[in-house]
Order: structure tokens, then sequence, then C-alpha cells
């Protein structure tokens, strides 16, 4: 029978409250489909960081990097400043454990009401570059205290990973519709997006059954509301990855329904599941927070693991108890709690 152990870390507010439904659903899957799955829970946090003065142990990563997997909830809290907490936790695992594909797919499900009128059919999914490029630590304030007061933040880009970012997306989309949208805005950026299309250029020869185009940030977000069932793959870099993600999953109908899966496709060390939404303080503590995107999460996970009939049921379940439209949180028109619309979903799986 196979074993699986997944370092579970909830972080703060409504992380805690999607992803306790989570490990329960995923424990509920593994008994019908007869795989053993053990948790091992995190208390990594923004409490944590308030109590102990850091977000994890200092061989935090080395208690996890044996894991089959991560799952996480989110990482933010107020009273912590964000970068503080995020690149005390969140960044790190990404980057030193070569997370440097992140996954997240975008569907409009059959009877989820979204704010568009006539969305078609929209199925793509964003593979954001996930360990360089905007995010970066190089940089600095300079003459602090003058008129002359800056701030400096370097952008990294390099061709390898460059390469291999754009190298997972062309072949995704040999697994899909053929098509590949590159988000750049070398209009503006004088360096690293003419880079990053010269790259993107080169590469597409790799694939030349896939076709492309690039398409400049702002118009491709204002295509993204005006056409979005247009799009396959779009490929990009953190920082527009990050931001087409949150409207990608808005056209979808909500911020909560989106997953993501931070990849590291070599397989050396662990990856990890977390929906795209943060620990929203405006709602937490009140038990509403649409469970979903954590789920569809676990069903990436299980993908990944090799869980894939699990990772099905439970994604046709999320399907269907979304279409169906009984159980629906607030942010989806209703009025069920995390615990009732994760309840209808595990009550939908067939396995
Ligand atoms: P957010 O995603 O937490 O919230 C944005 C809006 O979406 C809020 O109105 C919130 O109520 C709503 N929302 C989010 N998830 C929802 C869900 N599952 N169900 C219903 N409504 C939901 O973004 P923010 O407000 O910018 O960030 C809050 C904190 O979370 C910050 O500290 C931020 O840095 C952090 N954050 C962490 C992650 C992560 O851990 N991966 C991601 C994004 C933001
Ligand atoms: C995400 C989040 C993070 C990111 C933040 C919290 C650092 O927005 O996972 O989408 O920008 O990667
Ligand atoms: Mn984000």
């Amino acid at each position: 029978m196979s074993r699986y152990r997944i370092a579970v870390i909830p972080g703060d507010g409504i992380g805690v409250e999607v992803t306790a439904p989570t490990v329960d659903l995923l424990e509920h899957l593994a008994d019908r489909a007869g795989f053993e799955i053990a948790f091992d829970h995190f208390d990594w946090s923004c409490a944590r960081y308030q109590e102990t003065g850091a977000m994890m142990p200092p061989d935090g990563l080395d208690q996890i990097r044996d894991h089959d997997a991560i799952l996480l909830g989110a990482v933010g809290w107020p009273g912590v400043p964000d970068h503080v907490s995020l690149w005390g936790l969140l960044i790190p695992i990404r980057r030193r454990f070569q997370q440097y594909v992140n996954l997240r797919p975008i569907s409009v499900m059959p009877g989820l009401p979204g704010p568009l009128r006539d969305p078609g059919e929209v199925d793509f999914v964003v593979v954001r570059e996930n360990v360089e490029g905007e995010y970066s630590e190089i940089g600095g304030r300079f003459s602090t205290g003058t008129a002359q007061e800056m701030a400096v933040q370097e952008a990294v880009f390099t061709r390898a990973g460059v390469t291999r970012i754009v190298d997972y997306a062309f072949d995704l989309a040999t697994t899909r519709r053929g098509h590949v949208t590159s988000a750049t805005k070398s209009n503006g950026i004088v360096h690293t997006m003419p880079f990053w299309d010269e790259i993107v250029r080169e590469r597409a020869e790799r694939q030349p059954s896939v076709s492309w185009r690039q398409e400049h940030i702002d118009a491709l977000a204002a295509k993204l509301v005006l056409d979005p069932s247009s799009f396959d793959v779009i490929v990009g870099s953190n920082l527009f990855g990050d931001i087409l993600s949150d409207l990608a999953a808005a056209v979808a109908g909500s911020i909560g329904i989106a997953p993501s899966a931070n990849l590291d496709p070599e397989r050396d060390f662990p990856s990890m599941f977390e929906p795209v939404h943060g620990s929203a303080p405006d709602i937490a503590g009140k038990g509403i927070a649409n469970p979903i995107g954590a789920l569809w999460s676990a069903s990436m996970m299980l993908d990944h693991l090799g869980e894939k009939r699990s990772g099905d049921a439970l994604l046709a379940a999320i399907r269907a108890t979304l279409a169906d439209g009984d159980v629906r949180t607030p942010d989806l028109g209703g009025t069920a709690t995390t615990r009732e619309l994760a309840a209808a979903v595990q009550e939908a799986i067939s396995l």
C-alpha cells in the first residue's frame, strides 16, 4: 500500500480554517482509495512570530524536506509586516525547494455565477515563474531622511530560470490545446522583458506544434476579462503571474476557489500545494471562508503524488457541488459555512 507523509502548515487566518477540512477530506479519500496518508502539523505562522520572533525554527526547512509534499493554508497577519512574514516562511520554502513552477489553473465551473455575462468555455492555466524575477532582495533604501530619499528594487531574470519556466509552459501546452500566451512588458521595461521575450522566441522552436503569442501585461489583463476563453497556457514572471492569477480567479467567480501547485519538477524536493488566496483578515474567525481553493489544491497534490484517481474524484466532486449550487459560501452568494461546503464536497465523492 502506498504511504505518504505530508507536512501541513495551516499558517494564519482563514489558512487555518480551510486547511482543517482539507486534511479531513484527504483522510477520507485515503480510506476509500486504499492508500495511507500521514500528516505532520507545523504551527509556523505570524502567531509564532509574535511569541518567538521567528516564523519557523532555524532548521524548519530541514524538518520538512523529506516529506512527500507540503500543504499550506496562508501566511500573513496584521501586526507583522508582510515582507517579514512572507520572506520568513512562504518564499524561503519556494526557493530552497526549487519550486520554480507555480501552476494556477482557472476554469469557470458550470453553474457558478461569476462577474462576466458570457464568459464562454474558460479553461486555462497560469504558469508563474516562482523563484526569481521581481521578487528579489537586491536593492535598498538610499539617502534616508533627505529630499533625495529613494528605494531601489532590482528584478533578476536568469537565462536558466526563464528557460526552464518557458519550457515547462510549452511542454504543458502540448498536453492541452496547444497555445501559449507570454506575458510581457517589453515596451516599457527595457532590460528584463526584452530578455524574457528573446528566450520565449528561442524556446518556442522546441515545440513547433504549439502556437504562441506575446501580449503586454496591461492589454493581457483587459483581454482576460473581455475574452477569457481565448487562453490556454499563460506564462509569466513572478509578479505578472501573481497578479494575473487573482484576476483570473475573480473572473472565474471568486478568489476563494483558485488552487495552486508550487512544483519542483525535478522532484529533488517536496512540492507545495496552497490556495491562491491569503489569510483574509476581514472574514477570518467567522468560519465562512470558501474551502474550494484549498480542496482543489489538495486534488493537485494527489495528482502529483501519483494518486490520480483520487485527485480526479475530488475535482469531480468539487465541480458537482458547485454546479448543484445548494451549498455555497458567502463569496459565491450563499450562506454556507466552510465546514458545510467541505462536507458537501466529501458527500459528492464517488470512488
Ligand atoms: P486575501 O486573499 O487574503 O483577501 C482578499 C479578499 O478576498 C478579501 O476580501 C477576502 O475576504 C477574500 N477572500 C480571500 N480568500 C477567500 C476565501 N477562501 N473565501 C472567501 N473570501 C476570500 O488577500 P490580502 O487581503 O491581500 O492579504 C491578506 C494577507 O494574506 C496578507 O498578509 C497577505 O500578504 C497574505 N497573503 C498570503 C498568501 C499566501 O500565503 N499564499 C497569498 C495572498 C496573500
Ligand atoms: C501568492 C501571494 C504571495 C506571492 C505573497 C503573499 C508573497 O500573493 O502566493 O500569490 O506574491 O507570491
Ligand atoms: Mn498572490
